[in-house]
């Protein structure tokens, strides 16, 4: 299968939506959020993807799998500290195959640089899934920070070299 990362327009700020309540339904494994009285999770920063800032970059990706919506992720940037992936959701129908991974390669790509990754203690399942992407982007040469609440993974991302 073909994976995609393509950039979200503004025209699909509502399946990012609507992906992310899916995200966060599985998230409620590791965290208690609530729903609201609509029905939903709702997350706060959603609209500021999609609202340029001069203090912070904000980034929407979408992730297909041979053409159909298999997930997103949401990069950020606040000044002139490293990139972050703030959310990254793969479909469960298209888990462990190695969707994830190379659409997390891909958005790594993207953005040569310094770079950050968090998780939330809980999490144990994105640890292991980062832990084996960003050591293969990196040559294994990543530091990894644990706290009682996270684990927070940090590296550099080398810009391509150009063809001889
Ligand atoms: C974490 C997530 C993105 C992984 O996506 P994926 O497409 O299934 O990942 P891949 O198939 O590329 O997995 C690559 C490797 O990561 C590790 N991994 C992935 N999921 C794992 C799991 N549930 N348990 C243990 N290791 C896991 C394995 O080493 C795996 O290789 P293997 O399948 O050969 O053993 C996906 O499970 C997801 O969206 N989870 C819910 C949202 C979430 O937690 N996002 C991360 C927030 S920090």
């Amino acid at each position: 299968m073909k994976v995609e990362v393509q950039a979200a327009a503004f025209e699909d700020k509502a399946v990012v939506r609507r992906l992310m309540e899916l995200y966060l339904y599985d998230f409620t494994e590791f965290l208690p959020h609530e729903l609201n009285e609509h029905g939903e999770f709702g997350y706060r920063y959603l609209d500021h993807y999609w609202a340029p800032d001069d203090r912070e970059t904000r980034l929407p990706f979408l992730i297909r799998a041979d053409g159909k919506l298999a997930g997103f992720a949401l990069v950020r940037k606040v000044g002139d500290g490293p990139w972050k992936m703030a959310e990254f959701f793969v479909l469960r129908m298209y888990r462990r195959a190695g969707f994830g991974s190379e659409a997390a390669g891909a958005v790594f790509e993207k953005f040569p640089g310094a770079w950050e990754v968090h998780e939330v203690a809980a999490n144990t399942p994105a640890q292991a899934f980062w832990r084996r992407v960003i050591g293969t982007a990196t040559g294994g040469h990543f530091e990894e920070e644990v706290t009682a609440d996270a684990v927070v993974q940090r590296f550099r991302i080398s810009e391509p070299v150009a063809p001889a």
